[in-house]
């Protein structure tokens, strides 16, 4: 395989709303992460992925976007932009910007004139369609609850929308249309940006049938499932995307793709394909989900786990490239989810960037996670702010699908607004975000959970996320090695070996709070192994046999 930049690289995703607010209005914005910019070099990453700065009525915090080549007012001027990526670049660290080209904002000119008539220039860049006797085309559910159809009053027709009536979908059929985001993404490049992370990408072709989809569970509205995802005609589009784009710069490309499998992931990111570096697949985020999805009932099994992202590892292997992560700006924070947000919150959120890190593939940081950031649990529903939380919240309790005390515990585990209070820098007012008001309220345990506090303490999860970084940095195995997944059986321990030439990484993470122990599988002989990182102090030379502690992590390099 070959050997590329970004496959050596430690990305790290700021969600500009929550990260730093520079001027007081209560909103974090780009002079603020320009502040935040020798934090991140320490750190050690050498990209930020950038969720959504442009112009936006942030009906989905800027995945709503009404102009793709202004910078929404809130975040700043496009000269702060210029500013943020030569700060950027003078530190070598590069920058990765949100692409949300399945849908647009209704309020981008595009849709304000599509909207004006059925001949209109425009009205062929969205998805247009006759109702049937008095309904919408067809029973497709928005992701954000209700139907994916909006009647438009003036022609009585109705227009597609994946995600909120907000977001109208593109349509992708649209020859004129592709030209102009092809356009739109060469002058972001030729500005000097280093990549695109783009939004649901596997999601932008239809098929152009519009039948009706499969309903489950207590939903009203189906999933369309294969109608609208990963259907064959992304991968014209994405292929020529690549052709026209991409392949003229060395860049980092990332796709979202929600439900994509391994074959179809390979399809996407394939060396030979020529679309994308990499996808963000969602398998293990759906881990325990019931029909009702993220709002049901979910549990952590870890064997569940284990074989999800083995399978992801193994397929992968030699034909494609993978992202790793465990949380973003639309998940919970890991360590609440995966690890112990409470007695082990240091050790569990050790013990999973080390299990992260150390996997085949790109890791992704989401900001705050480096210093163990953790879920929030608000009194009342008004304090959230996340529209598919307010019309999750709605959808349940108006059709008495749950009660609020139900749905509200649903929230605390799943909600997006997890993930986007505001980054606790110090113990000041409003965990030193803002002087201001913030947008949406700071978890209240900044007093003990902030970076200020981490810095020079050498025990911190942040110095430990340093430490990960600079490991890859000096060690090619970690990129590179080959993963197999040894103990595949065991309740508790998640142990992985990573080959390169006559060398092994040997990964050990005790995935609980109790005492686990592990043996050292027979096959794996050495004749000198190093200690590389640990998440506790290890005082014995012995690792045929291990009693670890809770969430113990350790990273032996044997030769
Ligand atoms: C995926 C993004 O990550 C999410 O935040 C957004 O709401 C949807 N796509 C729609 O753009």
């Amino acid at each position: 395989m070959t050997k590329y930049w970004w496959k050596e690289s430690v990305v790290y995703q700021i969600y500009p709303r929550s990260f730093k607010d520079s001027n007081g209005d209560g909103i974090g914005d780009l002079r603020g992460i320009i502040e935040k910019l020798d934090y991140l070099k320490e750190l050690g990453v050498d990209v930020l992925w950038l969720s959504p700065v442009y112009e936006s009525p942030n009906d989905d915090n800027g995945y709503d976007i009404s102009n793709y080549q202004c910078i929404m007012k809130e975040f700043g001027t496009m000269e702060d932009f210029d500013l943020l990526l030569a700060e950027a670049h003078n530190r070598k660290i590069k920058i990765m910007m949100d692409l949300v080209v399945n849908h647009s904002s209704d309020e981008h000119q595009w849709f304000v004139e599509s909207k004006k008539s059925k001949t209109n220039k425009y009205r062929d860049y969205y998805i247009w369609r006759e109702g049937k006797d008095n309904l919408p085309p067809n029973n497709w559910g928005s992701c954000f609850s209700g139907s994916a159809w909006e009647l438009d009053p003036k022609s009585q027709m109705y227009f597609l929308h994946l995600f909120s009536k907000k977001q109208p979908d593109l349509n992708w059929e649209n020859e004129t249309l592709r030209k102009e985001i092809f356009d739109m993404m060469k002058w972001w490049l030729e500005k000097g940006i280093d990549g695109f992370r783009m939004d649901v990408i596997n999601m932008i072709a239809k098929d152009q049938n519009f039948t009706d989809g499969i309903v489950s569970g207590s939903n009203i509205y189906a999933d369309p499932g294969k109608l609208s995802k990963n259907h064959p005609k992304v991968h014209d589009y994405l292929q020529e995307m690549n052709k026209e784009v991409l392949s003229n710069y060395d860049i980092i490309t990332v796709g979202e793709t929600p439900d994509v499998t391994p074959e179809e992931a390979i399809e996407y990111v394939g060396e030979n394909r020529n679309e994308l570096n990499m996808v963000f697949q969602f398998e293990h985020m759906g881990i325990g989900d019931g029909p009702d999805g993220k709002w049901g009932e979910t549990t952590f099994e870890l064997k569940a786990f284990k074989g999800i992202m083995s399978k992801w590892q193994v397929s992968l292997e030699g034909k494609g490239w993978n992202s790793l992560y465990l949380n973003n700006h639309d998940q919970p924070r890991m360590v609440s989810r995966f690890g112990n947000d409470n007695k082990y919150r240091i050790e569990s959120a050790k013990m999973l960037a080390t299990y992260l890190h150390m996997l085949k593939g790109t890791p992704y940081i989401y900001q705050g996670e480096e210093i163990g950031m953790t879920n929030v649990k608000f009194d009342s529903i008004h304090d959230y702010q996340d529209i598919e939380t307010l019309n999750a919240y709605k959808d349940y309790t108006e059709n008495g699908k749950k009660s609020p005390a139900e749905i509200m515990s649903s929230i605390y585990k799943r909600g997006r607004d997890n993930a986007r209070t505001p980054f606790q820098w110090n113990t000041k007012k409003n965990a030193g975000f803002t002087e201001g008001t913030p947008w949406l309220k700071v978890n209240p345990n900044y007093d003990y959970v902030n970076a200020e506090s981490q810095l020079g303490d050498k025990n911190s999860i942040f110095n430990y996320y340093k430490k990960l970084i600079q490991l890859r940095k000096n060690n090619e195995i970690i990129v590179y090695g080959e993963y197999t997944l040894i103990l595949e059986n065991h309740p508790q321990i998640y142990a992985y070996t990573r080959k390169l030439e006559n060398k092994t990484l040997l990964v050990i993470c005790n995935f609980f709070e109790s005492c686990a122990k592990f043996v050292l599988p027979s096959n794996i002989t050495y004749d000198h192994k190093e200690l590389l990182i640990s998440n506790y102090i290890i005082t014995s030379e012995v690792i045929d046999e291990i009693e670890l502690r809770a969430y113990e992590a350790r990273v032996y390099l044997l030769k």
